[in-house]
């Protein structure tokens, strides 16, 4: 807790608005996406999916992986409180939206998909950009991910591929096949094992489907000092341009044609 109370106060003296960018992508991306506040017609799709779970009291067997949980004891969890807990604010979900729609993002994939809070934004935000909009989305437990399937399907979120697997099985294969034929996301969100370890590997599997404009998100960037070294370590990769730190999220462009820069940005 005191880590992350001092990491939010370096994050506050660093951040900065739009005023003190001059990259025009950064500026636009600020202007046009991040503080956009005009109410989109999904924001109460999104609200209504999380008031479906907050009000769900039923109780299922959770299998537990990677960096574990900070919050629970047993594996045995209430969805109410799975849903309060582990899944993305709803500011957060609207951003994701917004950050969708902003860069047309088609093709998509999601690392962590819980009770699927994060996948129903990235859902509504691509499927009105065409038929080959697609949301594929990671779940490693297999009653999580079955009340995800069942909620999303619910909120007439069709276009997603809720598959159930350990993050590093489905990663290794892409990474394999890839060999054979490409494969790009249009943006990936990491919203999974929060450790160190586990974050850099993704990043390096996941590096061969990069393309000029693929958008990267990667959460939970200052939960730990381990995540922080990841963080740092992203940054300074030779193939990563531009990065936004947001504190909670940690953006990732790898436009070819911009000079490397980093932004900490208060969103
Ligand atoms: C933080 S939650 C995802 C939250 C979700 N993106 C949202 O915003 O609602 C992370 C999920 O990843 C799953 N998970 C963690 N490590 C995993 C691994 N190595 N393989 C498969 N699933 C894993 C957990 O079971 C958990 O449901």
């Amino acid at each position: 807790m005191l880590f992350q109370i001092k990491s939010y106060l370096k994050f506050l003296w660093k951040s900065k608005n739009e005023h003190a960018v001059h990259s025009p992508f950064v500026f636009n991306l600020l202007t046009k996406c991040f503080y956009d506040k005009e109410t989109k017609p999904e924001y109460a799709i999104l609200k209504k999916y999380r008031k479906s779970l907050l009000e769900n009291k039923n109780f299922i067997e959770v299998t537990d992986f990677g960096a574990g949980s900070k919050v629970f004891k047993s594996n045995r969890r209430q969805i109410s409180k799975i849903a309060k807990t582990a899944g993305i604010s709803s500011k957060r979900a609207e951003l994701l939206f917004r950050v969708v729609r902003y860069f047309q993002s088609e093709t998509i994939l999601e690392i962590g998909t819980s009770l699927g809070l994060a996948t129903s934004a990235l859902a509504l935000g691509s499927r009105s950009l065409g038929t080959n909009a697609k949301v594929i989305t990671l779940e490693g437990c297999p009653n999580t991910a079955n009340i995800a399937k069942n909620q999303l399907n619910e909120f007439d979120c069709n276009n997603v591929d809720p598959i159930v697997t350990e993050f590093e099985n489905y990663l290794q294969d892409i990474n394999l096949s890839l060999k054979a034929e490409s494969e790009n996301f249009d943006l990936i969100y990491f919203d999974g094992n929060h450790s160190k370890k586990a974050t850099l590997a993704y990043f390096e599997l996941l590096l061969p489907t990069i393309k000029n404009d693929s958008v990267w998100i990667f959460d939970d960037i200052h939960w730990s000092s381990d995540m922080e070294e990841a963080w740092e370590m992203i940054k300074n990769h030779p193939k990563v341009k531009v990065t936004i730190d947001t504190y909670q999220w940690g953006f990732v462009f790898f436009r070819y044609e911009q000079p490397k820069e980093h932004f900490v940005i208060r969103t």
